[in-house]
């Protein structure tokens, strides 16, 4: 799981984001988010946009520098800890510190992630597998599990898939189980958390330009222009898509305008996955 530092166009500019303004609109007013893997991409997209609704929201990642970038960059409704979703101890203290600093969450984008690059099966390690497992399908049950004693009725918890959990891509073995596996835990949680009054929802993006994705050509400028290209060339509406637009759905499903929503799927993939290009 390496992610490369990104030249990327979304999320750009010096100035806090809320710097002197009120919230834009209120579909998150006064209500306490946590992103996991906030400190780049869809998770940075979602911080940003939460917080342009009136969220307070709490970050994570496990490296400083970004997370104290991603704050700096989100201005004072947004806090950062750092911590692996894939060590029960980290989680522990992000939750314990969420819990001292706000007293309960409302919301959860449990979106930290990502893969091994292209690895076809007979190069699969051991290694790869727990790595991956570890952070995608232990990380997202672990992030739910230590959330849920600071969330009461009404509150939303978004989970990350990916289209590659249903499509046959070559060299994304690994991550494309992570992912079946943690839709399939949405409905389960989404199962067992309504009683509780608390809705449970997976978003789905298609290809989208962050840092983790760049990252699989590993830092070759080229190739990563060659990457997104050949996506782009397969998606129906001819691109990649833009963190913002997956933040979007996210907001929509962590909002009560989602409030009849739970165990569901939303694909924001610009068709990827749904029609043949
Ligand atoms: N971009 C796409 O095309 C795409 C498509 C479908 C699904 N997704 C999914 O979307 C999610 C976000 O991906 P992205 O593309 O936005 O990637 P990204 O730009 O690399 O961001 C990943 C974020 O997760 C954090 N992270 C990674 N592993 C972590 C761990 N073990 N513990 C805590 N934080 C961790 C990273 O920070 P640190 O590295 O500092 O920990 C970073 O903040 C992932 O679940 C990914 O699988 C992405």
């Amino acid at each position: 799981m390496t992610f490369i530092e990104p030249s990327y166009p979304s999320i750009t500019g010096t100035a806090p984001i809320n710097a002197g303004c009120t919230p834009a609109s209120s579909q998150l007013r006064g209500k306490v988010a946590v992103i996991t893997g906030g400190s780049s991409g869809i998770g940075l997209a979602t911080a940003r946009r939460f917080i342009e609704e009136g969220a307070r929201v709490f970050i994570t990642g496990r490296r400083q520098a970004e997370l104290d970038a991603a704050v700096e960059l989100l201005g004072d409704q947004a806090s950062g800890i750092r911590g692996d979703v894939s060590k029960l101890d980290d989680l522990d203290r992000v939750f314990a510190e969420v819990g001292s600093e706000a007293g309960r969450v409302d919301v959860v984008f449990a979106n930290a992630g990502g893969g091994t690059g292209i690895v076809t099966i007979d190069d699969i390690t051991v290694d790869m597998y727990e790595k991956v497992f570890g952070a995608n399908v232990a990380g997202t049950l672990f992030t739910v599990q230590k959330a849920l004693p600071l969330m009461s009725s009404g509150g939303s918890i978004i989970i990350t898939g990916s289209t590659s959990a249903s499509r046959g891509h070559p060299g994304f073995g690994i991550y494309s189980a992570s992912k079946a596996a943690v839709r399939q835990l949405t409905r389960v949680c989404a199962a067992e958390l309504a009683p509780r009054g608390i809705r449970v929802n997976t978003v789905t993006p298609g290809p989208t330009d962050t840092p983790g994705i760049r990252g699989i050509a590993r830092g070759d400028r080229e190739q990563e222009q060659a990457l997104l290209a050949s996506m782009a060339a397969k998606i129906p509406l001819g691109r990649v898509g833009d963190p913002a637009e997956i933040a979007n759905a996210v907001l929509f499903l962590a909002s009560e305008q989602a409030s009849f929503m739970t165990g569901a799927e939303i694909f924001v993939d610009g068709g990827d996955a749904q029609v043949l290009s």
